[in-house]
């Protein structure tokens, strides 16, 4: 299985104001940078699931035009990188809360989802209206309601088998790497659940500056740390060191 690596690509804002435009213009520069950065990723370098973090249930709090404005290139996207998405079997997939986006956005996510259901390449996960606290309450409200429809009068214990299996996607498996970058050392609510052993790797550069060249050198950086999972790496356990 190759990886999943997961994108909070953030500086739109401040690559514009450093050149003196409008942060909608950053937005704009960023969508390049995402059609770039994915067609690396979809050029056979090991990605199976690549997740893009295009907007957070936090983000509602901007101006109306700059959600707009988003809200618009995400429609845009999705128009234009179909063709690419077929000839390239990507399959396109949503994490957040679909019910609370515009219809019209909404609408054509469910359609570019369902219309590329069946591709079998690598799949590009946009995370849009996405919160991880949020996408926790809403798999454990999901898991309640199965619960107590199958099973009324029992008392109901969550496990963390439960919560995982009503995640957005239960099926894509947790990422390997999350990158950050515009050189901020936060996680921004992103994959909260799913990424308990992501590797994090931070980018000083502004998202509208990244290349595919920049995710190369992510994933070369990435290969050659050594992923422990909480226990212990082979080398220590021979030396009888415990970590
Ligand atoms: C972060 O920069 C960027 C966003 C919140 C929007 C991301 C949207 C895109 C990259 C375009 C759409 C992409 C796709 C794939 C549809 P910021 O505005 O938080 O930057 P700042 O921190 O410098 O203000």
């Amino acid at each position: 299985m190759g990886l999943h690596v997961g994108i909070i690509m953030d500086g739109n804002g401040r690559w514009a104001q450093a050149r003196g435009l409008m942060r909608t213009q950053g937005h704009l520069e960023g969508l390049k940078a995402a059609k770039q950065v994915v067609k690396t990723a979809a050029s056979g370098m090991g990605i199976d699931f690549l997740t893009l973090y295009v907007f957070s249930t936090e983000n509602w709090k901007r101006t109306a035009e700059e959600v707009g404005f988003i809200m618009g290139l995400v429609r845009q996207y999705l128009k234009a990188e179909f063709a690419f998405a077929s000839e390239n079997h990507i399959r396109v997939r949503h994490a957040g809360d679909l019910s609370r986006l515009p219809p019209d956005v909404a609408g054509d996510i469910a359609d570019v989802c369902r219309d590329t259901e069946s591709f079998a390449g690598m799949q590009v996960i946009l995370a849009l209206n996405y919160g991880g606290r949020d996408e926790i309450v809403r798999a454990v409200n999901k898991a309640l309601a199965s619960a107590s429809a199958s099973v009324s009068g029992k008392e109901i214990k969550i496990n963390e088998t439960i919560i995982a299996g009503h995640l957005d996607n239960p099926d894509i498996p947790d990422p390997d790497l999350i990158i950050r970058t515009a050189g901020e050392y936060r996680t921004s609510n992103f994959l909260l659940w799913e990424a308990a052993y992501a590797e994090y790797y931070i980018s000083d550069k502004l998202w509208p500056d990244w290349t595919g060249a920049d995710l190369v050198e992510a994933i070369e950086s990435f290969q050659k740390r050594e992923r422990r999972f909480g226990g212990v790496n082979s080398a220590s356990c021979e030396a009888g060191v415990s970590l």
